[in-house]
């Protein structure tokens, strides 16, 4: 048998404080300082504990070519290496193996070692995410302020108050006005059910080509213009459905196909399905699962990294695409006269799973919704300039 180690590997000797009855009894602070030393590999999905002589060991074995496993024996002894491949860190040259394959994927996707470790080891399963906040019993921002004190500035100060500069009045236009109604939306009417045509307007302004361009190369490139700005020009980020109510269309799982302008039917749920899924993939923030349409914004990580090989901004570019597009959602749904919402607070585990998605592949940085507004407000919007809400909590019709 023959080895390699896998190809992205962080150690991260770790410290956690943990309450002690004996040190408090023995007139200590009554807390106890545990330290471990974990293994963060991205193609594992999770951090794993080593021990020195185990990163002694990683550390000697190349990455980037096979050795003869009883050579290693000789040096080591078999025991280490066994339990380094039963947990993943070593490899084996065995084309079936699990690890073999995720690690293979990875190497093949060109990921930055520190990004793929970020990305891989944030994602989450079965977060509800406001619990955290409730148990610590910070909900409110005056709770934060209670508990934290206060936080930096709005804004830094760089000159003194009598060097400022004033500039003149700002332009004002129908896009102020257009800007001044984005909010994010945390009270969606739960009955109304989206047109089919506000829908397809909003994909094909948020995702939609609105241009192409082919490069003939070895074979034919295309690529897209959208209403967003995409490091690259490479758009790597696609588009999943959960449709709760869009009037003639199932519940169910799409894919938005940019160039034809159609959706991919992945698969038919149930509502009460659709609308379990969208409380998981959004960790149980019940305002935002209540949109009659979810989108999953998924990028695909090799077409970005076919450019940005091991590239140290790569991962930055790709979240920052996602931003952009989420900006155009809000303002596309604003000028609907919708509601709109992002969030990066997702089981992005649950929701690719869901999908069918291979997270070695394509993975959701984000989770963006919209529809109609409800009349009253129950959840707490920020409109501090009073454009969406009456004082009242009733909604201002335009
Ligand atoms: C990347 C990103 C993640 C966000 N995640 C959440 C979230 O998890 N839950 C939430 O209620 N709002 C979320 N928001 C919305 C912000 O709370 C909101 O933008 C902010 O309070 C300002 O309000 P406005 O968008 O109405 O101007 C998110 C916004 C951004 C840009």
């Amino acid at each position: 048998m023959r080895l390699r180690r896998c190809a992205h590997l962080l150690f991260e000797p770790r410290e956690a404080l943990q309450f002690d009855l004996d040190s408090l009894a023995a007139g200590g602070d009554g807390l106890r300082t545990q330290l471990s030393l974990l293994a963060l590999a991205p193609h594992r999905q999770q951090e794993i504990a080593v021990s020195p002589q185990d990163v002694a060991i990683l550390a000697a074995v190349p990455c980037t070519a096979w050795s003869e496993f009883d050579a290693l024996a000789a040096v080591y002894g078999a025991a280490p290496l066994q339990d380094l491949l039963a947990r993943g860190l070593l490899i084996a040259d065995d084309a079936a193996s699990v690890d073999h394959l995720r690690d293979e994927r990875l190497r093949a996707a060109n990921w930055r070692t520190l990004s793929a470790a970020q990305h891989y080891l944030g994602r989450w399963d079965g977060v509800r995410s406001g619990d955290e906040l409730q148990r610590a019993g910070y909900v409110t921002l005056g709770e934060l302020i209670d508990k934290l004190g206060e936080p930096p500035p709005a804004a830094q100060t760089c000159a003194a108050e009598d060097a400022r500069l004033p500039l003149p009045p700002p332009r004002r236009s129908a896009f102020d006005e257009l800007l001044q109604r984005r909010a994010t939306c945390r009270n969606f009417d739960t009955d109304a059910a989206l047109a089919q045509d506000e829908l397809a307007t909003m994909l094909h302004r948020v995702f939609g080509a609105q241009g192409t361009l082919t490069l003939e190369g070895g074979g034919a490139t295309t690529v897209l213009k959208r209403n967003s700005p995409s490091g690259g020009g490479l758009h790597p980020t696609g588009a999943y459905l959960i449709v709760q109510r869009v009037a003639g269309l199932a519940p169910g799982l799409y894919h938005y196909r940019p160039v034809e302008h159609v959706l991919e039917p992945i698969r038919a749920l149930t509502a009460d399905d659709a609308s379990d899924l969208a409380l998981r993939g959004v960790a149980a923030q019940a305002y935002f699962a209540a949109a009659p349409v979810l989108i999953a914004l998924a990028v695909r990580f090799p077409r970005s990294f076919w450019k940005y090989r091991n590239h140290a901004k790569a991962y930055r570019v790709a979240a920052l695409d996602v931003g952009h597009l989420s900006q155009t959602l809000y303002l596309a749904a604003t000028d609907l006269g919708l509601g709109a919402f992002v969030t990066a607070a997702v089981n992005e585990v649950e929701i690719e799973q869901a999908l069918g998605l291979d997270p070695l592949v394509e993975g959701v940085l984000a989770v963006c919704g919209f529809g109609p507004r409800a009349q009253r407000r129950a959840a707490d919007e920020f409109d501090p300039n009073g454009r969406i809400w009456h004082e009242d909590g009733s909604r201002i019709d335009r």
